[in-house]
């Protein structure tokens, strides 16, 4: 079952090499599903009894069930789909030597840099293009799939104090080797090729750097598994795959999968956007039902924020708290913060652990060495627009921001049975 669901698992990121495709990975799925795409600038007219989606931005999606029966609430789960990488600059190419051309890139995140060094990496994201019949601009989603650039390291002759802590420089030490100097004015072109469409018709573009290394399942009996964006599209396919097998529902079930959490959810498409306030608030309009039903319902919904936790690394047993240490195949982990970073409460957490019970998986908890401040993440931002008893939770996974990561295979099959719980 569990390499099942692993090899599903990173079929899913290998489809999924930026934050669009992960949405349209989704989206197709839910087609596939009967689900009808809402589009946000027009008219929607929702049934008692419909499954629906609606994307912003080609990068966030949200998908809601309506009960056929009266219904008191809603269940939430939220995830994101994006990861820390690098983003291709506005004119990228820069020359070295007469012999080089490099790409100028920025950080997306907060990556670990090390990792991304010798290593076969390649570009996916979007373009955005002119129809020339119909004069719209239009969205493409491009994946150049094939080995194109690569971070070569400095070798250790040149730098003999290279083991010894480095600081990187993204400007001076990330930028990819592209090609030689014959590659000179050839990326847009390459970039036009895979999206099969003309280089001069690109008006725009968000291209990301990917790691081309494909998932593994390893160690002594298959239990870790390994592969880039584990943080947080392994809990992204756990929260679809609940939502699309629970059996039957009294709730409004919604899946969520925001953007831009990695930079601090602070765009139109982000956890501390509209974009969930609108999608529920224009449903609950288009059932005919009033604000204040809204609000009743939501003091009495549940929202499940699910990011990627940190398990006890094995070579750094000091870095976690004293009392509260996830391993790796131990079970789906609740967050806490006093700083409320993360917004798991008493109340919150005991629901989690009710639903976990009756799930049959187990949980762990993480909080953060009282004397090192910890990472943040969605739950707590999407509660300033949307207000609800909500725990953060996570899968606990190793590396964090490598573009490879490390998790338990057992773990992802906990999160679908605890979400198909959830949505019953
Ligand atoms: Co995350």
């Amino acid at each position: 079952m569990k390499h099942t669901i692993s090899k599903e698992l990173i079929h899913f990121i290998d489809s999924s090499p930026s934050c669009f495709h992960a949405v349209k990975f989704m989206k197709d799925l839910l087609l596939q599903e009967q689900f009808i795409q809402l589009r946000e600038n027009t008219k929607w007219h929702i049934q008692r009894g419909g499954r629906y989606f609606v994307v912003r931005n080609g990068s966030a999606i949200i998908a809601f069930t309506v009960p056929q029966q009266d219904f008191t609430g809603m269940r939430i789960m939220a995830s994101h789909s994006d990861s820390p990488s690098f983003k291709i600059k506005e004119n990228p190419e820069l020359e070295a030597e007469n012999h080089y051309i490099r790409l100028n890139v920025e950080g997306y995140g907060g990556m670990l840099c090390a990792p991304w060094f010798d290593r076969p990496l390649s570009i996916a994201g979007r373009v955005i293009i002119k129809n020339n019949e119909t004069g719209n601009l239009e969205s493409r989603l491009v994946d150049v799939d094939r080995d194109l650039v690569m971070i070569p390291s400095l070798a250790i002759h040149l730098n003999r104090e290279a083991n010894k802590g480095y600081s990187y420089n993204i400007q001076k030490d990330m930028l990819p080797l592209y090609g030689d100097i014959s590659a000179k004015g050839t990326f847009l072109r390459t970039i036009a090729d895979a999206a099969g469409i003309k280089e001069e018709d690109i008006l725009g573009h968000d291209l990301f750097l990917y790691n081309r290394q494909k998932g593994s399942v390893w160690g002594a009996s298959g239990e870790y598994i390994s592969c880039p964006r584990l943080d947080d599209l392994q809990c992204a396919f756990a929260s679809l795959k609940g939502f699309l097998t629970a059996p039957k529902q009294s709730f409004m079930t919604v899946h969520c999968v925001l953007d831009n959490e990695e930079t601090g959810s602070a765009t139109k498409q982000g956890a501390a956007s509209t974009f969930l306030y609108d999608t529920l608030t224009r449903a609950y309009r288009s059932l005919h039902m009033t604000e204040e039903d809204y609000l009743i319902h939501l003091a009495d919904s549940f929202m499940i924020s699910a990011d990627n936790a940190h398990a006890v690394h094995p070579n750094y047993t000091d870095k976690a708290d004293p009392s509260n240490r996830p391993f790796l195949n131990g079970g789906i982990v609740i967050k806490f913060n006093a700083g409320q970073k993360y917004c798991t409460d008493g109340i919150s957490a005991a629901m989690f652990r009710d639903i976990c019970q009756k799930a049959q998986v187990p949980v762990q908890t993480f909080t953060n060495r009282s004397d090192m401040a910890g990472g943040s993440t969605l739950g707590n931002i999407s509660n300033t627009r949307v207000a609800l008893n909500t725990v953060d939770i996570g899968l606990p996974q190793l590396a964090m921001h490598s573009p490879y990561e490390t998790a338990g295979t057992n773990d992802t099959e906990y999160l679908i049975k605890a979400a198909e719980k959830f949505f019953l």
